[in-house]
């Protein structure tokens, strides 16, 4: 698989002037929602490391996640922290996020990172075996992966973009940097067997990101994506070790990311809210760059 490194310029950066001019995006005493907030049991999951990342810098974070622990997690974290216990797939606990920071602390939301992800892995075909024929993935699997993984993160990042619209706060006449959207992603350019769906969900992001920063780029709305490699989380736990340990064989640093080294890279790029959008750790060239000459690598 090879990227292309010398693009032309794309598009975006004739329409978007403003990117060009974008100035820093500090954290602190914006409120941001982070889904897929919930720590595992004996383990960060990369949303919780960024929750606290985001809490170092002085924002206020709104943790959503189906894990009624998100409660505990966020009552730990002091008043800067507060949990809602919901589905990232309900619209109607999507809307209930984005009218909480003005509810709890009296803050619009400024930043959206949608960090709650699912895996169904299973191999698209399995062959035939002991006389029975071959047997197909599950599309509702597939479309579950779909649903949360891409759909969901979809449908939040514009319920956010129209209710700012809405209540005034973004405006085509000032369109400096109010908001930042992200999404979590992986296995772009690498892809894994087993994981057509969540292959699917993830890969689609690249040109979601390119066409929301066409559409909303006019607003003041960034949005990034961070695609980062395999990391030590309970998604990962999933991984039987060996398919595991010959993955990190094709990877530059051979270990799995630590989440808050991941959520690290994450606040950093936030704060400096460059033109980067993407970023990339994938297999069989080390890092590299997707976006060009801009953009941030997460180099291990
Ligand atoms: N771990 C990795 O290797 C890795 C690498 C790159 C990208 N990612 C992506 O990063 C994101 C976070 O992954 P992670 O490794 O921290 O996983 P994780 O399993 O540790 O955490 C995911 C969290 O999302 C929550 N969640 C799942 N479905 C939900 C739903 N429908 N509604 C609300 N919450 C829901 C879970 O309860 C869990 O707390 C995911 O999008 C994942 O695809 C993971």
């Amino acid at each position: 698989m090879v990227w292309r490194q010398n693009r032309s310029p794309r598009l975006s950066d004739e329409l978007l002037p403003w990117r060009l001019e974008m100035a820093k995006f500090p954290v602190n005493g914006k409120a941001f929602i982070v889904t897929g907030a919930c720590p595992g049991l004996d383990k960060w999951s990369i949303g919780a490391a960024i929750v606290t990342k985001l809490l170092d810098g002085g924002a206020n974070v709104l943790l959503a996640d189906m894990n009624g622990n998100v409660q505990e997690f966020a009552n730990k974290l002091g008043p800067r922290a507060f949990a809602m216990v919901g589905d990232v797939t309900d619209s109607t606990f999507r809307h209930s996020l984005i009218t909480a920071p003005m509810e709890i602390w009296g803050l619009q939301p400024q930043g959206l990172i949608t960090a709650a992800g699912i895996t169904r892995d299973a191999f698209t075909v399995k062959p035939p075996k002991d006389g029975r024929p071959a047997v197909l993935a599950s599309l509702d699997d597939i479309r579950l992966v779909l649903e949360v993984n891409l759909l969901a993160p979809y449908c939040l990042a514009r319920e956010l973009v129209a209710h700012l619209l809405n209540v005034g706060m973004l405006s085509a006449k000032d369109p400096t940097l109010k908001v930042v959207i992200g999404f979590i992603s992986s296995i772009v350019a690498h892809g894994n067997a087993g994981q057509a769906g969540y292959s699917m969900a993830k890969a689609a992001y690249l040109g979601l990101i390119e066409t929301l920063l066409q559409e909303w780029g006019k607003y003041g709305v960034h949005v990034a994506g961070l695609f980062p490699g395999f990391t030590d989380t309970q998604m990962v736990e999933k991984v039987p070790p060996k398919i595991l340990e010959l993955q990190l064989l094709r990877t530059r640093s051979h270990k799995l990311h630590d989440p808050c080294d991941v959520a690290k890279q994450w606040v950093a790029a936030l704060e400096e809210a460059e033109e980067t959008q993407v970023w990339c750790d994938y297999f069989n060239h080390g890092a590299k760059a997707i976006r060009g000459a801009n953009a941030r690598l997460m180099a291990y």
